[in-house]
């Protein structure tokens, strides 16, 4: 079985059919690029992954661990989803930083909360780990001289790597992104795509929503194209951009040069 193994997930919101029985599979140290068209769903299922949503339908298996599945109501406590979320960070297009903290403490403030539970004993030696993992994150990010600046200092693509940082605070097992660098300037998506490219090089598992055509070329092992709630062709990063085979990908792809 695959690292991640998503079977028949299925949400509507309302009469709304958003998705229609998606099924996915990711091996550890993959990148998985997920394209298509405004409204088909892309956004509902990353939220979906990473608890936000709680589909209809389907189940979600990591590690051969079932985390969801939509038919067993017993599965559905806030502990139980909150620890589940655990297993994915998702980096958003607005980035959502915590405007009143500061990047070093947007950083540390959910490790540190978890951190809370542990014995007195143990917990001070955690927190320090925790500021050093941070340290080194922004480091890692290029921005270890903005430890102290607060979000509304630093620029969009600065704030992109926070909480790229941010959420790899966390040590998720899967990285997702959605469309981390279209509420960019385009000057400023190229950092933002040059961390992206340093995870993979790591072998970092990650979900990547994109409509950074060429960039997602570069990364991805597997492509899935989306169209109106169900996946409507997937394969290599060549099999996708080389050879569509279905005319709706053709015309999506045609569109997205043409930008
Ligand atoms: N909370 C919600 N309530 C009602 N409808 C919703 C909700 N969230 C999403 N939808 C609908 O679900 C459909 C898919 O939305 P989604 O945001 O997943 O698309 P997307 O592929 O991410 O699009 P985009 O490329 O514009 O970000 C849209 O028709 C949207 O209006
Ligand atoms: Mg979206």
């Amino acid at each position: 079985m695959a690292y991640l193994n998503v079977r028949n997930i299925q949400k509507n919101f309302g009469a709304t059919r958003v998705l229609k029985g998606i099924d996915l599979e990711l091996e550890r140290g993959e990148v998985l690029v997920i394209i298509g068209s405004s409204g088909s769903g892309k956004t509902t299922l990353l939220r979906a992954l990473n608890f936000l949503e709680l589909p209809d339908d389907g189940t979600i298996t990591l590690d051969g661990e079932v985390l969801l599945d939509a038919s067993d109501k017993t599965m559905r406590s806030d502990e139980e989803i909150r620890k589940n979320r655990l297993h994915f960070g998702l980096v958003f297009q607005q980035f959502n930083l915590f405007p009143q903290y500061s990047v070093l403490d947007n950083l540390t403030l959910s490790p540190r909360l978890m951190a809370k539970s542990l014995p007195k004993a143990e917990r001070k030696a955690k927190i320090q780990a925790i500021e050093e993992n941070a340290k080194a994150l922004l480091e890692r990010v290029g921005l270890s001289e903005k430890a102290g600046s607060y979000p509304c200092e630093l620029s969009g693509g600065q704030q992109q790597r926070v909480a790229i940082a941010r959420a790899l605070a966390l040590s998720p097992d899967i990285l997702c992104f959605d469309e981390p660098t279209s509420a960019l300037d385009p000057e400023l998506t190229g950092e933002v795509l040059k961390v992206i490219r340093s995870l993979k090089d790591d072998r970092r598992t990650m979900i990547v929503v994109t409509h950074e055509m060429e960039f997602a070329r570069g990364v991805a092992d597997r492509v899935i194209f989306m169209s109106d709630g169900v996946i409507a062709e997937q394969g290599s990063a060549e099999e996708i951009f080389e050879h569509p085979k279905s005319p709706a990908l053709q015309h999506f792809l045609r569109l997205s040069k043409e930008k």
